[in-house]
């Protein structure tokens, strides 16, 4: 969910439609505003788009200088009018925008019912607006303190009340939350984005803290009320990186942007010479380093795809073992951590709910955890030890692109370093890694250039219902990445295979005319994966090829063929993916599909 809010003299709803339009890659299956109006508090808000919302207020406008605004992805009840935010209570005297979870919801729920509270949504958060009216006695900040000592879970809020309407109160416990600073007009937003085109000066709210925020000044505090001084971030980014730029979608762009996005993720952390990687971010003594007996790799959804090729870089330069796991799993399965375990968070946007509490798990257990995050200041890189940023710029599609390759850039110079630090592999073939590393962006330009080539083979598999990915290493890591990509935007079910492991089941479903996709980028395995390409097109399959330029084998057993230019067997995942994600977005187009925006998806989804 996106969080947003105003307080100035300017008219609000313009500024918080304004807001929520940034932040609806966090959620979009309701919207809604509370505006401080001549006649008091007024709530607007509607099921679906933001679209929908707009046009109401558009016949009939919420007229005020001071507001909050709230853009939902569902957790506790589903998407419809009276569950969108804001929520009040039964005086309708406050009101509240509220991003996470609070645990506790029911028992409160029962307790306010008991005291003749209504509820009329089936949200947790109805229960905020509610608890906060039961506690307040003339100072609403206190009544939000007494509120929050007795909610557990996560949230970030937003919070206004009728009775004193020169305030908005702002409250960070894990969602994250920031306050952008103005000139007579001050804001918050749940990420920077949101509010950038007002302001510049943001103050970012720790876990724990909240803000009492007027038209003049900005009042950082624990939620015990202690004051807190701190000093003010300036955003020095380009408010243009926020557009499209002539793309038809933010993903187009932000495909066409990952040349941009690897250069400026390995420039500076290569050496002049082209012979040694240096990560200065990592504060690990080389001792330290040499003392990690094993990695655990934790990440979500596309992240962890990533992971899942860090895996095998990192095993293959630096000969250590590592595990990958799915954050929302790594927690429960009591993880062996020790002082001698590094654990890798890889987050996009650094604020994912499982993948922040799998970082705090590794920490609690002694581990020291070093984060690959694209956000700086995001939580997961202020919680981590280490952090390696990815400089991919914002991402704002939902499926992510650019955000993932450069992920992989990341675990290419870690593996690098590691390897470099532990002697694992010669200054020759470190040396041969980083020119082929270097390649990669003009490599990248060239495989954009043969787009069309893709659409074609998309626009074909956009009439299937079912399809399948095979590979083998590497390129079943990919094929995962590229099944899910597929899945997540053109809505087209497909299961990605390991090849070897197709004869033992799912050959049963490769009939006549399935389209499967076989990457066969691994030099060393192209002779195996080969005969499983023939086990599918004894059975009919229809198959397209990911290969390598120069090898002949692969385009002779397939009907199609795509290739790559040619790179080390380690790097290829760097430029097969990005067939895969053109693969995806083409299909996505040809179905009609909304590509920026899947149905049920949220860029950052910040609930566990
Ligand atoms: C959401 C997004 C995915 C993303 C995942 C992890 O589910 O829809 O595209 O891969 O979160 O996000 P993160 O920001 O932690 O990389």
């Amino acid at each position: 969910c996106g969080i947003v809010g105003y307080i100035g003299n300017r008219n609000s709803q313009e500024i918080l439609i304004d807001g929520l339009r940034k932040l609806e890659y966090r959620g979009y299956d309701s919207a809604g505003l509370a505006v401080y109006t001549e006649n008091g508090l007024q709530i607007k808000k509607a099921q679906g788009r933001l679209a929908i919302l707009e046009s109401q207020l558009m016949e009939a406008p919420l007229s005020g200088t001071a507001g909050i605004g709230h853009t939902r992805w569902a957790t506790h009840g589903k998407p419809s009018d009276v569950n969108s935010h804001p929520h009040t209570d039964n005086s309708l005297k406050f009101s509240v925008v509220h991003n996470g979870i609070i645990e506790n919801y029911m028992a409160l729920k029962e307790e306010l019912t008991a005291k003749g509270h209504n509820f009329v949504s089936e949200t947790d958060t109805e229960v905020i607006s509610h608890l906060i009216a039961s506690l307040y006695d003339g100072d609403i900040v206190k009544a939000v303190q007494k509120a929050i000592s007795r909610m557990t879970g996560a949230f970030a809020l937003g919070v206004l009340t009728d009775y004193e309407p020169d305030k908005l109160v702002a409250v960070r416990v894990a969602s994250p939350l920031i306050i952008g600073v103005g000139e007579g007009e001050n804001f918050i937003g749940s990420d920077i984005p949101a509010i950038l085109e007002y302001t510049r000066n943001v103050f970012i709210l720790n876990d724990g803290e909240m803000a009492v925020l007027t038209r003049n000044a900005v009042e950082l505090m624990t939620l015990e009320g202690n004051f807190i001084a701190r000093e003010m971030f300036y955003v020095d980014w380009d408010i243009v990186t926020a557009e499209k730029a002539g793309f038809e979608h933010f993903m187009l762009k932000e495909i066409h942007e990952q040349p941009k996005a690897y250069r400026d993720t390995m420039t500076s952390r290569i050496s002049s010479e082209g012979d040694r990687v240096t990560l200065q971010e990592i504060g690990m003594t080389p001792d330290e380093i040499r003392a990690i007996n094993r990695i655990h790799i934790v990440a979500c959804g596309t992240a962890y795809h990533a992971g899942l090729v860090g895996k095998y870089v990192i095993e293959k330069l630096a000969r250590i073992s590592v595990e990958t796991d799915v954050a929302s799993e790594y927690r429960y399965r009591s993880p062996i951590i020790t002082k001698e375990t590094l654990v890798i968070v890889v987050s996009q946007s650094g604020e994912t709910a499982d993948t922040l509490a799998a970082l705090r798990e590794a920490k609690r257990c002694g581990a020291r955890v070093l984060a690959i995050t694209n956000v700086v200041g995001s939580s997961v890189a202020r919680e981590a030890d280490d952090v390696i940023t990815t400089w991919a710029g914002l991402e704002i599609a939902v499926a992510s692109t650019k955000a993932y390759t450069s992920q992989l850039i990341a675990f290419y110079l870690l593996g690098l370093h590691l390897a470099q630090t532990l002697d694992t592999q010669t200054p020759a073939y470190i040396a041969e890694v980083i020119t082929a590393l270097k390649e990669l962006p003009a490599q990248v330009e060239r495989v954009l250039e043969q787009a069309d080539q893709i659409k074609e083979f998309a626009d074909e598999i956009s009439t299937h219902n079912d399809l399948f990915f095979i590979g083998r290493g590497l390129d079943y890591a990919v094929a995962l990445e590229g099944s899910l990509k597929l899945k997540e935007i053109s809505y087209i079910h497909s299961e990605a295979y390991a090849a070897g492991e197709l004869k033992h089941g799912t050959l049963a479903l490769i009939q006549e005319g399935i389209p499967v996709i076989a990457l066969g980028t691994q030099h060393e395995l192209m002779e195996k994966t080969i005969s499983n390409i023939k086990e599918v097109k004894a059975r009919g399959a229809h198959v397209l090829g990911i290969g390598v330029e120069g090898e002949d084998e692969l385009q002779k057993a397939v009907d199609t063929i795509f290739n790559i230019p040619r790179t080390l067997d380690l790097l290829a995942p760097a430029l097969s993916v990005i067939s895969l994600q053109l693969l995806s977005y083409y299909a996505s187009l040809a179905r009609g599909n909304d590509v920026d925006k899947p149905r049920n998806l949220a860029k950052s989804v910040t609930v566990e």
